[in-house]
């Protein structure tokens, strides 16, 4: 989606992606910057390996204590920090790394448009307290969700993580256990459903999918899981997490060119990737 992106907008840069074991992050940001990349995505599990390397932490990376996207900057003829793309092309001055997070605004950006919520005052039941789930629950308390329920397969982290929003969120009413009510939405942040053959993240006997309007799976490869497939065929509205990696990647592309990302040129490129469609 970033070299759609950047062939789009004329840009001479590409995207390229490299395996970096953990131990040699560091040499390999250093690298980067010697190289005179104009940033860097990471990914598990270098996003929480990254945040102590960083010269700069932007309020994102530090409210959700991870960093998947870095942006190299040099200093312009006024002494100030500004993208490594604004720099000259014979640019020798200092180099520094600032890291931020887009993945949280990317849950949010995705659930509003790609399944029409809004999210303040809405109930939410978010399945799975790993990475990501943590991430989800934690935005969906700033956002301004009136109710929470978590619920993990290991009860003691979904526990864990209703103390911490009570502390940061108090306006959200957070609960580690199944709704007895209605839902607006159901949100699968477990990786169940990534391998051929498995079953629902949803204790379907105890929340039937009647008891919600939308349901979002974040898994996006397949495409649809059984859970999708059945919360479809039972009339909910649904989405899987394709517009979480897309919308992740436009706001990473945003920091690093100062420019609106193509959104259009980015969501076709990654479609027809991910699933090899022409449109
Ligand atoms: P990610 O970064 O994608 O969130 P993760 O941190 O490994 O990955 O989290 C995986 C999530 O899927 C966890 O909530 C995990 O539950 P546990 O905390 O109990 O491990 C959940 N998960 C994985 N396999 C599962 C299964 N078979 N049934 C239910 N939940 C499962």
């Amino acid at each position: 989606m970033h070299n759609a992106a950047m062939a789009a907008m004329g840009l001479n840069c590409r995207y390229l992606a490299f395996d970096v074991p953990p131990d040699e992050l560091g040499p390999a940001i250093a690298g980067a910057k010697a190289m005179r990349f104009l940033g860097l995505n990471l990914t598990v599990p270098h996003k929480l390996l990254a945040l102590p390397m960083m010269d700069e932490l932007d309020e994102t990376a530090r409210k959700w204590g991870a960093v998947n996207t870095v942006r190299f900057e040099g200093k312009n003829a006024a002494g100030v920090w500004v993208p490594l793309l604004q720099c000259p092309a014979d640019y020798s001055g200092p180099i520094r790394t600032r890291g931020f997070n887009t993945d949280a605004e990317a849950i949010a950006r995705s659930l509003r448009e790609d399944l029409g919520l809004q999210l303040e005052g809405a109930k939410v039941l978010l399945l799975g307290a790993g990475g990501a789930g943590r991430v989800a629950a934690l935005k969906l308390a700033e956002t301004g969700v009136k109710e929470l329920y978590l619920f993990n397969r290991t009860g003691s982290k979904a526990v864990e993580l209703t103390r911490e929003i009570r502390v940061k969120y108090p306006k959200t009413r957070v609960e580690a256990d199944y709704p007895v009510s209605s839902v607006d939405l159901i949100i699968n942040a477990t990786s169940v459903g990534l391998k051929p053959g498995d079953g629902s993240p949803l204790d379907h006997l105890r929340f039937p999918f009647e008891k919600t309007g939308a349901v979002y799976d974040m898994i996006y490869r397949p495409a649809e899981t059984p859970f999708l497939v059945a919360a479809k065929a039972a009339g909910c509205r649904v989405a899987n997490g394709i517009g979480m990696l897309l919308y992740q990647g436009t706001a990473a592309f945003e920091r690093w060119m100062e420019a609106k990302a193509p959104i259009e040129a980015m969501a076709r490129a990654l479609k027809r990737h991910i699933y090899g469609q022409k449109r």
